[in-house]
């Protein structure tokens, strides 16, 4: 197990902990003077999240003649007794649930905690006699996106008017990001896009959203795609060094024609691996048009071909219109006629 010196504290204890967890998670059976008797705890639901409520429920069977004299008790992490046989010692944070009114001839004993907390995660264990069985509570704390800020960089461009970059710097000065302020780029200049998440576990995974284009940040496959450039730096959270994180990272938009933006945009940083629509936060950005380079959109393709129908049924009347006319007027109005429906 111990593989070097340098292997961390928290490495050891998580070892530890799992080869704890290996030995008991399961069951204990304990051979005693008189009886045999089982023991096992669990826990629902796996992970919890902080906020939730979350059961501990201590399973005993064939305690036999024992049971009248011994009770059987719940234990936080830090080692406290929250429970002893049907009774919570703290009713503000515990219920208590047991499968039979005399205590003396239940057997499951369940603790609630009504909210949990970052606090809460860790090995509680129930104990009997001299046996206990433990159960992990794993909790998480989902993060969410602390801000996502943009500065410009660069320059705007030199052939614009002394006028217009006047107005152009006021009009950034005033830009906030938002859809009714959005950051101008028209004259050219980019956006440095930094995201950063609050504190959480799992450390949060982040994406960049645009126009239907998801990009993972950083981007381990392709760090350039789409000439975006990423970089990712956790920084550990003071409350608990270990295990609660945040994730930032920092995104160069160097100018619109590298991402081919043209109008206005909006970028979205979002928590990956979540679907909760509060997990976001968006900046919008106002490209100037620009001549297009690029395949055509599946929307821009069905108009066209809306446009296409309609013109060759226009065509088509324009021919029904025209041939029922006198022939006599064929040669003098065919250029002009035919398309005035
Ligand atoms: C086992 O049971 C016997 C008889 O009932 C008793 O004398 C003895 O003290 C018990 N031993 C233990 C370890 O409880
Ligand atoms: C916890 O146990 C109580 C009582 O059995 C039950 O009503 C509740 O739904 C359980 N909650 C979870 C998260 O399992
Ligand atoms: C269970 O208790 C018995 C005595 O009651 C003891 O000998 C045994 O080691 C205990 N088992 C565990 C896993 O603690
Ligand atoms: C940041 O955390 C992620 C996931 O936990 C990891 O893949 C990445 O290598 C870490 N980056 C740095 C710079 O530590
Ligand atoms: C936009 O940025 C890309 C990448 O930095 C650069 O190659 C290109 O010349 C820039 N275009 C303009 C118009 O500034």
């Amino acid at each position: 197990f111990y593989k070097s010196d340098t292997m961390a504290p928290s490495t050891c204890s998580f070892l530890l902990t799992l080869s704890i967890l290996l030995v008991t998670i399961a069951e204990t059976v304990a051979k005693t003077n008189d009886t045999e008797f089982r023991i096992t705890a669990s826990v629902t639901p796996v992970p919890v999240n902080v906020g939730q409520s979350a059961n501990l429920t201590c399973h005993l069977e064939s305690a036999g003649k024992q049971r009248k004299t011994y009770s059987v008790y719940w234990h936080s992490p830090t080692g406290a007794e929250v429970a002893e046989n049907c009774i919570a010692y703290n009713i503000e944070k515990h219920d208590i649930f047991c499968n039979n009114r005399d205590a003396k001839l239940a057997t499951k004993y369940t603790v609630r905690i009504k909210t949990v907390s970052w606090k809460d995660r860790g090995l509680w264990y129930c104990k009997f006699v001299t046996n206990q069985s433990y159960a992990f509570l794993d909790v998480n704390w989902p993060a969410t996106i602390e801000r996502f800020t943009a500065t410009p960089v660069g320059q705007p461009s030199r052939d614009a008017a002394a006028g217009q970059q006047a107005a152009a710097a006021a009009a950034a000065k005033a830009a906030d990001g938002s859809a009714a302020a959005p950051y101008d780029l028209t004259l050219g200049g980019g956006l440095k896009f930094t995201c950063r998440s609050t504190c959480g576990y799992p450390a949060a995974q982040l994406k960049l959203d645009y126009r239907g284009v998801s990009v993972q940040l950083p981007d381990p496959a392709n760090p350039n795609a789409f000439r975006v450039r990423s970089v990712s730096d956790n920084s550990t959270c003071s409350s608990d060094g270990n295990l609660l994180k945040t994730t930032e990272s920092t995104v160069l938009l160097p100018n619109c024609s590298a991402l081919k933006l043209d109008g206005k945009t909006r970028f979205r940083c979002a928590i990956g691996d979540s679907a909760e629509p509060a997990i976001y936060k968006d900046i919008y950005v106002y490209c100037p048009a620009i001549p297009r380079d690029y395949p055509l959109t599946q929307g821009e393709i069905a108009a066209a071909s809306v446009g296409a129908v309609l013109g060759v049924f226009l065509i088509i009347l324009g021919f029904v219109l025209f041939c029922q006319r006198k022939p006599a007027e064929e040669l003098d109005e065919s250029a002009s006629q035919p398309m005035q429906v």
